[in-house]
């Protein structure tokens, strides 16, 4: 029998770094030293008093049958008053938080909890590979921003054609922005809700990456905006901000009826997290934060080293502000950057990711992840620009 699967999923691509995690297991077999600064799966480990939480709270028998749909009342209460502190912004944890299985969970259910075959979707290009692939797998239509440098990469709203801008259902913001490393401040965040309410559209914030900032920057959230909550959701993860990649925790906060619809969604999908992986949650959120410090400082470090070996090999570069990469512009004689990363990853062991991943803006790009410990970044890029240099 042929099996013939939905249209949806027949015109969808493997995800990227799947297929990249096969291609570099066997350069390894063949003894290549591979340096990762591709993946955006933080290198540290959680706070040990996080870790200690999870153990004691993994003892007690009563917290191993299923959990709460939708989150524990003592992590969804960490929300938001981790939210209270961090961004002075009030939440009501019974109707305007939700749990997530990370926050990549959520980005993909929204589309389908928001969206009819054919709505329109407005998104930034380039964008968080899941946008794209959640869209297509809800049979609608993608509009795209462009983030451009000149713009600070920000997508210009007022460049949108008025018809689209009506008929569009949702729109897609990240800021502290993954692949760019760029911020957006308030009064960006501040137009962006006025032509949401003025168009009836939804905005989806999506915003792990606040709490990794470097040289005293602070980031924002959207619903700071006072009535964003009218308009917007924003997701958020401890994947990042607390190195808890792995854990898969993560939440939606904003809009009370988005999040009563997500949560009617994902309920027919999950039920729920561990129980002591939210009670470690609910205390990395709530407890001392003043790791995170010395913690950014270790990527800001990174951070510089990948940004001068970037400008000693010839590239165009902005030094970020937030996040965890480098979107740089390649040399033109290169070409082409996916060619050039196969190159760079066959001949040097150093794996890069190419811009085009993320969508037609990024293809004269290369993205580069600060997530691999310090030596080894400064070994990848002495190889860089070895390698550059000779070619
Ligand atoms: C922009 C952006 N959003 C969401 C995620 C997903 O994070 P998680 O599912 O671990 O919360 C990532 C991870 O790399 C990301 O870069």
């Amino acid at each position: 029998m042929k099996i013939r699967p939905a249209h949806t999923v027949e015109n969808i691509k493997p995800y990227f770094f799947a297929s990249l995690n096969k291609t570099l297991a066997e350069l390894k077999a063949k003894g290549l030293d591979i340096i990762r600064l591709d993946m955006g799966s933080p290198d540290l480990p959680p706070a040990q008093f996080i870790i200690e939480r999870l153990i004691e709270s993994a003892r007690d028998p009563k917290k191993h049958g299923y959990a709460p749909m939708g989150g524990s009342s003592a992590f969804l209460k960490a929300v938001a008053d981790y939210y209270k502190t961090r961004f002075e912004v009030s939440l009501n944890p019974k109707t305007e938080a939700l749990a997530l299985l990370g926050s990549k969970e959520g980005i993909f259910n929204i589309n389908h909890t928001l969206l009819d075959p054919g709505d329109i979707v407005l998104m930034p290009d380039p964008y968080y590979p899941v946008y794209l692939a959640g869209a297509q797998l809800a049979d609608s239509r993608v509009f795209f921003m462009p983030l451009l440098k000149e713009n600070d990469f920000l997508p210009d709203l007022q460049a949108i054609p008025r018809e689209i801008a009506r008929e569009a259902k949702m729109m897609w913001l990240n800021y502290p922005n993954n692949p760019t490393g760029a911020v957006a401040g308030l009064d960006f965040f501040t137009e962006a809700v006025e032509f949401a309410r003025e168009n009836e559209i939804v905005i989806v914030h999506d915003a792990p990456y606040t709490d990794l900032t470097f040289d005293g920057y602070r980031a924002h959230s959207i619903l700071e905006v006072p009535g964003a909550k009218d308009v917007a959701i924003e997701f958020n993860s401890l994947s990042k901000t607390y190195n808890m990649a792995g854990w898969r925790i993560g939440m939606a906060v904003g809009n009370a009826e988005v999040i009563r619809l997500l949560a009617t969604y994902k309920s027919q999908i999950d039920n729920s997290i561990f129980t002591p992986i939210m009670d470690a949650g609910a205390l990395a959120l709530t407890g001392d934060q003043s790791w995170l410090v010395e913690r950014n400082l270790v990527y800001q470090e990174r951070r510089d080293v990948v940004y001068d070996g970037l400008v000693e090999a010839g590239f165009e570069v902005e030094k970020p502000k937030a996040a965890l990469y480098l979107w740089a512009r390649l040399p033109e004689k290169f070409g082409d950057p996916m060619q050039f990363c196969a190159d760079v990853l066959n001949e040097t062991g150093v794996s890069l990711t190419p811009g085009v991943i993320y969508g037609p803006s990024g293809k004269d790009y290369i993205r580069i992840s600060i997530i691999t410990p310090t030596p080894q970044i400064k070994e990848a890029m002495k190889r860089l620009v070895a390698w550059i240099k000779e070619n």
